[in-house]
This record gives structure tokens, C-alpha cells and sequence, in this order.
């Protein structure tokens, strides 16, 4: 039987605790996301962002702009909002269809990076400094935790580019948890997934990991979505009647609400920095 690591559940729970912090507040605390084009999951994830904020009492504010936007434009309203006092957080919701991702992220204020995405941020989290970790890494560490077995010297595979890894690499070491970078498309692929005792996968290739594949009591962390006749798959099958004592989160309903509820911790602490 495995257990399901319920982000779902472990989010409202969350979201419930940072509504009575928001209230306590002197001040509103507000987040700005920037969504260029009109990608439909961008434009899911940012909804679901917005109701999150509405739901906790954080104001929220949407810029929307055409595929065609300049850098220019994005930069200086980006500018515009490093300045607002009643914007303390900012993000800029990728993919973006064609602009500089780096240059334009470079152009947000360190202390409003509610993404983590910031290079500044990202140094900090490398030398153990105070910093604004990626939501989504801090997200798979509340999940992993979660499971309630001890990490120490655990082993962990993380099945994904490495830029997206390096932040849950960091934050896995400060649990005192191994962990190294896969390409599902090298020889010992199989094995490698056989032997961790943790796998994260942000892949989009549902069926890329099974059960048999898995190690007993293993930690599955599943980050991808892919869409399949309207219906969102992960990469990580598992049949309900298995015998493996896996951890598991479920797509969707795992990473993705956990995700957003890590985001508003973002701008609760960047709020805290500029109060
Ligand atoms: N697109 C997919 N995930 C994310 C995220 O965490 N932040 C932003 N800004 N864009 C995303």
C-alpha cells in the first residue's frame, strides 16, 4: 500500500495559517505578476495564484501584456513596481514566448524575487545565507518531510534540468540528504532510480517512472504535468493495488498547491524585509 502525500490537504493548511498572519498585519502585503501572452497553463497557474492572495487578504495585481512585448516595456514596469510600496513581491510568470528570461528577471529587486529566480537569491541559498528559496523547492521539502521518515543520509535522484534542481539540491544538504542530478535518457537510468531512497521528477513524460522501478518505501516527488485528453498526468505511474510501501504525491493535487502556498510564504517574508 502507499501513502499519498496529500499537497492538497498540507496546503489549506498552510493558507489557513498565513490568513490569520496576513490579518495580524499593519499593513496589506501585495504581490504583481507579470504574464505575457496567452499560454493557457500560464494563464491557469496565474489564477490560481490570484485566488490563493485573495484567499489569504494579499492584494493582487495582474499585468497582462501580448506575445509581442517588448523587454523594454516589461523592465520598466518591473522598475515601476520595485518602487511601488504596496507591491512587495513580484514575479514575471515563464515561459515567456521570446523575451530574455535572465535579463528580465536580473531587473527585479532581490527583496521582492517571491520566485527565487533572482540571481542574487540563488548565490545566497549557495553560501547558507538568508535568502528567497524557490517556492516550488520549498514546496517538494514541506512534502518530503511530510512523509515523517527520517532523511539523514538518505539518497535522493532528482530526475530534471539542473537549474531546476540546484535549489532542492541545496535545501535536501541542509537535511543531511545526498542528492544528484539524472538525464532519463542515460543507460542506467533504471538502476539509478532503483537505488535512491527519494526521486523527484519534473519531466512531462507521463509513464517515465513505474512501481517496479521504485525502491521499497521510496519518496516519490512527481512535478510533472502533462496534459492528456484533458486530463493531467505526472510522470510516475502506480497501480492502486501495488505492494509497495511508496510515498507519493499525487498529479494533481501534490507539488502544484503546495507550490502556491510556499509563493505567499515568499511574499510574507519579502513583506517582513521592507517593513
Ligand atoms: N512557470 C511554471 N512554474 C513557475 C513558477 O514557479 N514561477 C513562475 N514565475 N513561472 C512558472
Amino acid at each position: 500500500m502507499s501513502t499519498i502525500l496529500d499537497g492538497s490537504k498540507l496546503s489549506k493548511t498552510i493558507i489557513k495559517k498565513i490568513k490569520t498572519r496576513v490579518s495580524s498585519l499593519s499593513k496589506q502585503p501585495g504581490l504583481a505578476v507579470i504574464l505575457v501572452g496567452l499560454d493557457p497553463a500560464s494563464h491557469t497557474y496565474v489564477n490560481l495564484k490570484q485566488k490563493a492572495c485573495e484567499e489569504v487578504g494579499i492584494a493582487f495585481k495582474k499585468i497582462t501584456y501580448p506575445n509581442s512585448v517588448s523587454e523594454k516595456t516589461i523592465i520598466d514596469k518591473i522598475t515601476e513596481l520595485n518602487h511601488d510600496k504596496n507591491t512587495h513581491g513580484v514575479l514575471v510568470q515563464l515561459p515567456l514566448p521570446n523575451q530574455n528570461v535572465d535579463l528580465i528577471i536580473s531587473h527585479i529587486n532581490p527583496k521582492k524575487d517571491v520566485d527565487g529566480f533572482h540571481k542574487d537569491n540563488l548565490q545566497k541559498l549557495r553560501e547558507n545565507k538568508p535568502s528567497m528559496a524557490p517556492a516550488v523547492a520549498l514546496g517538494i521539502i514541506k512534502l518530503i518531510c511530510s512523509s515523517g521518515v527520517d532523511l539523514v543520509n538518505k539518497k535522493a535522484v532528482i530526475v530534471s534540468s539542473k537549474l531546476f534542481a540546484e535549489p532542492i539540491e541545496i535545501l535536501l544538504k541542509e537535511l543531511k540528504v545526498d542528492s544528484f542530478v539524472i538525464n532519463y535518457k542515460e543507460e542506467n537510468f533504471a538502476e539509478k532510480i532503483k537505488t535512491a531512497d527519494i526521486v523527484i521528477t519534473a519531466i512531462g513524460k507521463p509513464g517515465l517512472i513505474n512501481e517496479s522501478m521504485l525502491k521499497n518505501s521510496s519518496i516519490v516527488i512527481d512535478v510533472g504535468t502533462t496534459k492528456v485528453n484533458g486530463k493531467i498526468l505526472g510522470d510516475v505511474v502506480i497501480n492502486q493495488d501495488n505492494n509497495n510501501t511508496l510515498f507519493i504525491t499525487p498529479v494533481p493535487g501534490g507539488v502544484g498547491p503546495m507550490t502556491v502556498a510556499m509563493l505567499l510564504i515568499n511574499v510574507l517574508k519579502a513583506y517582513q524585509l521592507q517593513i
